[in-house]
């Protein structure tokens, strides 16, 4: 009875999240929900993707394969830019360090994980962590995020951008994170 087995674990779950729940509020940590508010946060992501000072590289591939972010199992590790405007003079407010992994079969849509980390302003020195699928060729890429540092503990949210170009050594996408934090 394989079967009721997989029934009884979502209830227990179930049954244990309420009583944490119950508990929570009686000893009154339910004060930290108040304090919420959102953050829109608006800005570009700029990659220089071959060149002698290129902010993203496939590191790695399958043996035999193309190196190509289109093959299944490339690994691009970036440290790309993220600016204020789409000019590649625009202000500099941040870096996006992470990782995309190319997880289609088909070659089109891959794993994120980055930290945005920004270095401007009142968000100096604080991050949100993003965690999510994108696939380039779509009109709207929507990203998790799933925590953050500094001003964006606690932070939750998500993230929606867009390939504005990609050619000629250089890949720009408009983004906007919608964050809610403490
Ligand atoms: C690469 O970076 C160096 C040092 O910042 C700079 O002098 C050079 O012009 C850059 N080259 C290109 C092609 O961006
Ligand atoms: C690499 O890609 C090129 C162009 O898409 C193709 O002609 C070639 O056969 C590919 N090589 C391998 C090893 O997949
Ligand atoms: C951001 O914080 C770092 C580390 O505290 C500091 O060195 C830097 O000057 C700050 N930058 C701005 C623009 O405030």
């Amino acid at each position: 009875m394989a079967y009721s087995s997989s029934f009884m674990l979502p209830l227990l779950l179930l049954l244990s999240l309420s009583l944490y729940a119950t508990i929570a509020t009686a000893t009154g940590h339910e004060h930290a929900a108040t304090k919420e508010k959102m953050t829109h946060l608006h800005f570009y992501f700029h990659e220089m993707y071959s060149g002698p000072n290129a902010t993203g590289l496939v590191v790695a591939v399958p043996p035999g394969k193309n190196s190509s972010i289109d093959t299944f199992g490339a690994l691009i590790v970036i440290d790309d830019m993220l600016r204020e405007g789409p000019e590649r003079s625009s202000k500099l407010i941040g870096r996006a360090q992470g990782l995309s992994a190319q997880a289609s079969l088909d070659g089109t849509a891959l794993l994120t994980a980055i930290n945005f980390v920004f270095t401007e302003g009142e968000y100096n020195g604080s991050t949100v962590a993003i965690l999510g699928r994108a696939v380039p060729s779509a009109p709207a890429i929507e990203r998790t995020i799933v925590g953050g540092s500094g001003r964006f503990r606690m932070a939750r949210g998500y993230t929606v951008s867009k390939v504005i170009s990609w050619g000629g050594g250089y890949f720009l996408m408009e983004f906007d994170a919608y964050i809610i934090h403490h």
